[in-house]
C-alpha cells in the first residue's frame, strides 16, 4: 500500500451481484473428505470465497456488458476484430494482432512453430504452461531470474527481474542457433507475481538483439507490471501507465497474453508479433485448431469486452486500487505474524507454507494441508504452489526433491470482491495461525502421472 494509514477505497460501485453461501464446517469436513482433501474437486458453489485464481475471474464493466451486444459474429472480417486489433496496437504496438482462445493457444501456437526437438527456451520462470509447451516439443524450458526470486525475505523492487549474465552465459554456451526466443513473464506468477524493471527489460533485449535471437513477452499481467515500474521505478514516476507499456513492448519483438487476467474478461488470448513471415505461418496453424485469423476461437462479442477491458485496466484509478487491495491482504497478514512471501506482488499474496506449518515435514505436504486447513476453517479456497505441484522424482536416487518454496497462493480475482472479503479471509488465516498446531500432514492415496494436483487424492496423517 502505497499510503499506509488510508485503506484502499473501491474505484467502483456494484449494479449486479452474484450471492454466495457460507457452507457449516460439518458440510465442509464432508466435502473435503468427498474431494480426496483436494480442493480443484470442491464445487464452486461450495466455496465462499475463492482466491484459486485470478484467472477468467474479472468482473465485467457495463461497458464491456454493453460492448458484447455490439459483437460483430461474421465469420471472417468482422468489425469486432478490427476494434480488438486497434486496442491491441495502441497498447503493445506490433503490426499484427492474433485472437486466440486463450493463453496457452497462442503459446502453444507459437512454439510449435519455432520450437524445435533440443532447443533451449530461457525465460525469468516459466509459467507452467508456457514450460509444457516448449517441454512438448522435446525442447529445454529454463528459469533464470536472480537469486532474489527464490528468497521469500528479500525485499527488492524487481524480484522478477531476469539474470543477464545467466542469459549472456547461456548465449554462450548453447550458440544463438539452439535458442529460438527468449521469453520473459510480466509479472513473474511463478515468482511470487513480482514485477521486472524496465532496466531489466531493455538489457535482455539488448543482448537478443546483438545475439539476433527474438525477444517476447509473456504479458498476461503487463498493466500491473508497468504500474510497478511507475511506482518504483527511478525516473518512471512522472510517466503514465500507457507511456511505460509501450515502452516495455517496444524492448520485444513480440508477446503472448491470455486475456483472462488484464483484459479483464472470463475468455480470450492474443498473439501478436512484427515478424511478418512468422504472423503468416502461425496464421496458418492458427486456421487449423482455433479458427479464421480475425476470430481464433472468440466469439465476436468476446474481442469487444477484450477490447474494452484493455482501455479499462490502463486506468490509473483502477490500477492504484488493483495493487493497493493485495498489498493491503499482505499487510494484514505480515503485520500479523503470518510468514508472507515478500515484497507483496501484483495479484496473489504468497504463504509460506513451510513456515507456517514447521511440524509438518515436506513428504506430508504442509501446503495442501494449509489449503485444506483453510477452507475447513472458513470456506476459503486458494492453490498449494509446493511440492504437490512441483515434487519430481531424482532419476539416481528415486527419492522425491521438493521445490525451494512451498507456498500457498490467495490470488484476488479483479473487480470481483471487496475489503471486507479480504479481511474475512486474512482474519480466517490469523485465527488459524493461533491453532496451526492442530493442522495434519497428508499422505497421498491416488496421483495421475503428469500435472498430479488436478486429480491427486490423500488421506491425513494422524
Ligand atoms: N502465462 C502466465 C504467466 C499465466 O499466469 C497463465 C495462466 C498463462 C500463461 C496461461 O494462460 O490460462 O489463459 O491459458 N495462469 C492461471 C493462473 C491459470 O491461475 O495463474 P491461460
Amino acid at each position: 500500500m502505497s499510503d499506509s494509514s488510508r485503506k484502499p477505497v473501491e474505484p467502483f460501485k456494484i449494479k449486479s451481484v452474484e450471492p454466495i453461501r457460507m457452507t457449516s464446517r460439518e458440510e465442509r469436513e464432508q466435502i473435503i473428505r468427498k474431494g480426496g482433501f483436494n480442493l480443484f474437486n470442491v464445487p464452486a458453489e461450495n466455496v465462499f470465497i475463492d482466491l484459486l485464481t485470478d484467472s477468467g475471474t474479472s468482473a465485467m464493466s457495463h461497458f464491456q456488458w454493453a460492448g458484447m451486444m455490439q459483437g460483430d459474429e461474421s465469420y471472417a472480417g468482422a468489425r469486432s476484430y478490427f476494434r480488438f486489433e486497434k486496442a491491441v496496437r495502441n497498447i503493445f504496438g506490433f503490426k499484427h494482432v492474433i485472437p486466440t482462445h486463450q493463453g496457452r493457444a497462442a503459446e502453444r501456437i507459437l512454439f510449435q512453430t519455432v520450437v524445435e526437438p533440443g532447443h533451449r527456451v530461457p525465460n525469468n520462470i516459466h509459467f507452467d504452461t508456457t514450460r509444457a509447451n516448449v517441454e512438448v516439443r522435446d525442447a529445454e524450458a529454463l528459469d533464470l531470474a536472480r537469486e532474489a526470486a527464490y528468497d521469500p525475505d528479500d525485499r527488492s523492487l524487481f524480484k522478477g527481474d531476469m539474470d543477464v549474465d545467466k542469459l549472456k552465459a547461456l548465449i554462450m554456451e548453447s550458440g544463438a542457433e539452439k535458442i529460438p526466443l527468449v521469453m520473459l513473464t510480466i509479472t513473474n506468477n511463478s515468482g511470487g507475481g513480482q514485477p521486472v524493471s524496465l532496466a531489466n527489460l531493455r538489457a535482455a533485449s539488448a543482448v537478443c538483439r546483438e545475439s539476433g535471437i527474438p525477444f517476447f513477452l509473456d504479458a498476461c499481467r503487463f498493466a500491473e507490471n508497468a504500474y510497478f515500474i511507475q511506482q518504483r521505478e527511478d525516473g518512471q514516476s512522472g510517466r503514465s501507465v500507457l507511456e511505460i507499456a509501450r515502452d516495455i513492448f517496444s524492448c520485444a519483438d513480440g508477446a503472448t497474453m491470455s486475456a483472462k487476467k488484464d483484459a479483464l474478461v472470463n475468455i480470450g488470448g492474443i498473439l501478436t508479433l512484427n515478424d511478418d513471415a512468422l504472423a503468416e505461418e502461425l496464421r496458418n496453424n492458427l486456421i487449423v485448431s482455433e479458427g479464421f485469423s480475425t476470430y481464433g476461437g472468440l466469439a465476436g462479442r468476446d474481442l469487444e469486452a477484450i477490447s474494452q477491458g484493455l482501455e479499462e485496466v490502463m486506468e490509473e484509478a483502477y490500477l492504484e486500487h488493483r495493487i493497493a487491495q493485495v498489498g493491503y491482504l499482505w499487510e494484514l497478514l505480515h503485520q500479523a505474524g503470518i510468514p508472507v512471501y515478500g515484497p507483496p506482488g501484483g495479484h496473489a499474496v504468497y504463504v509460506l507454507a513451510d513456515r507456517f506449518l514447521p511440524h509438518i515435514p515436506s513428504d506430508q505436504f504442509p501446503g495442501q494441508a494449509l489449503s485444506i486447513a483453510l477452507y475447513r476453517e472458513a470456506g476459503v479456497r486458494s492453490v498449494e504452489i509446493g511440492g504437490v505441484m512441483f515434487a519430481k522424482k531424482d532419476e539416481a536416487t528415486g527419492k522425491d526433491v521438493y521445490p525451494e518454496l512451498e507456498l500457498i497462493r490467495l490470488a484476488v480475482p479483479r473487480r470481483v470482491y471487496t475489503l471486507t472479503h479480504l479481511e474475512y479471509v486474512a482474519d480466517s488465516l490469523i485465527s488459524l495461525f493461533e491453532r496451526r498446531n492442530t493442522i495434519k500432514g497428508l499422505r497421498i492415496t491416488h496421483q495421475a502421472p503428469h500435472l498430479r494436483h488436478f486429480t491427486v487424492r490423500f488421506e491425513e496423517i494422524g
